[in-house]
């Protein structure tokens, strides 16, 4: 089967479908090609906090009634440590602006059925996809769709597929630049099904590792804590993780975790990772495919709204007033941003998590840093105003 369209677009993550979206706000065709099935995409459990940057450009795009109705707006977080609590009245600081805890896979599922609706493709269950002449002005794209061969001839592709993804492989050793770091530890993740034990968002810092309370809905929470990266999910059993839970969340005044049964439970990496240039030729990557942050900023998914956000600005102008210098900009526009959360991610993570070789020193540089967070108005500010998300 021949196809073609003016972008074609591989994967349907939050970058993908958005950008999908986005270019047909601006009458720009696109196809969007994922190996997962839609049912995959709308259940899989990942992010959950939106700056208000992604919520103000999801609402101005239609797709906010169910956010506002299902999501929760929070004007604050709490660093805990020590046994105290300490709020970062986001709101205060930051004149206004605010986060609001909303599900990821909720959001796809808003963006694939608003997507869906106005008649547009996206080919879900798709195989082997391939990227061929991306250095040229006819790029295409094959994959293996429903037992048929598809080529898809595009004028651009936007490389949407996540740290796992093809698109970036297109891009010739030579001429890259990759930035990466890992971490010693990672993060075991849960759902429980029990009522929020607190109205916001907890990171806490403990000597046993850290530990961060979220939500998902009114009856389920999030919860990680931090543990060896190569740890066996299945040598952590419900009780372990609970006692650990509440041994690094314990407060002087006795605050109590709702607790209920655990429903879901994984462990993940923690890396930072960053390619330089987010271009080759007629192929864009953004999103994951780009770069990757540590969660403790929950930064990922708003960076990848940020990058398709100027990449369907960048595609608007071309074929609306034949400009290239927008696209040309891209990388180094988008790169600006990145950078500003790899550092803030960095610094949450370096500040919060308990090193397995640190010494002392390194242990008391942590406290000092988290007393001067907390302590001092402008310290707190700048945590707040990259927590909420910096302009665009
Ligand atoms: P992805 O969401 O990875 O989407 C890529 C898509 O491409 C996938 O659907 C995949 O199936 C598809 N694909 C891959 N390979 C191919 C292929 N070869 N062909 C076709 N399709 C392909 N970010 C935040 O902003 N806030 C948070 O609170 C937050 N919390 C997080 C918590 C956890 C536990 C994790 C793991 C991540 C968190 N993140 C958070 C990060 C966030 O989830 C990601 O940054 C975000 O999903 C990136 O979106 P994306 O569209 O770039 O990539
Ligand atoms: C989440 O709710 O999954 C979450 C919240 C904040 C983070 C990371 C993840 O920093």
């Amino acid at each position: 089967m021949n196809m073609r369209t003016r972008v074609g677009i591989v994967g349907a993550g939050p970058a993908g479908l958005l950008l999908s979206l986005l270019l047909s706000r601006e009458g720009i065709d696109s196809i969007v090609l994922e190996s997962r099935s839609r049912e995959e995409v709308e259940s899989t459990i990942r992010a959950g906090v939106l700056e208000q940057g992604t919520v103000d450009l999801m609402t101005e795009m239609g797709l906010g009634e169910r956010m506002k109705r299902e999501g929760s707006v929070h004007h604050g977080i709490e660093l805990r440590f020590d046994g105290y609590g300490h709020r970062i009245h986001l709101y205060e600081l930051t004149n206004g602006r605010a986060i609001t805890l909303y599900p990821q896979h909720e959001v796809l599922k808003d963006c694939i059925a608003a997507r869906l609706a106005q008649g547009g493709h996206i080919l879900f269950n798709v195989k082997d996809v391939e990227l061929f002449d991306v250095s040229s002005r006819q790029p295409l794209l094959r994959c293996a769709h429903e037992h048929m061969q598809v080529e898809l001839q595009c004028d651009f592709i936007a490389g949407c597929d996540g740290f796992h993804g093809v698109s970036r492989l297109s891009i010739p050793e030579a001429m890259q630049h990759v930035f990466t770091r890992s971490y010693p530890f990672g993060w075991l993740g849960i759902l429980m099904q029990a009522p929020p034990s607190t109205n916001e968002l907890i990171y806490a810092y403990h000597e046993r590792g850290f530990a961060l309370v979220s939500t998902r809905s009114p009856e389920l929470q999030r919860l990680y804590i931090q543990c060896d990266p190569d740890d066996d999910i299945a040598r952590w059993s419900d009780a372990m993780i609970l006692e650990e839970l509440q041994v690094r969340l314990v407060t002087r005044d006795n605050w109590q975790l709702l607790v209920g049964p655990i429903i879901q439970k994984s462990i993940l990496a923690m890396r930072s990772f960053v390619i330089e240039p987010m271009q080759y030729g007629r192929l864009f990557l953004a999103g994951d495919a780009a770069h990757i942050v540590p969660p403790t900023g929950a930064k990922g998914l708003n960076l990848a709204v940020a990058d398709v956000r100027h990449l369907s600005l960048a595609l608007t102008v071309f074929y609306q007033e034949n400009r290239t210098d927008l696209l040309e900009a891209y990388s180094t526009t988008c790169l600006r941003r990145v950078w500003r959360a790899e550092h803030f991610s960095w610094w949450m993570t370096s500040m919060l998590h308990r090193f397995p070789d640190d010494d002392a020193f390194g242990q008391r540089m942590q406290r000092a840093q988290l007393d001067y967070t907390v302590g001092s108005r402008a310290a707190a500010t700048s945590l707040a105003e990259n927590y909420v998300g910096l302009p665009y």
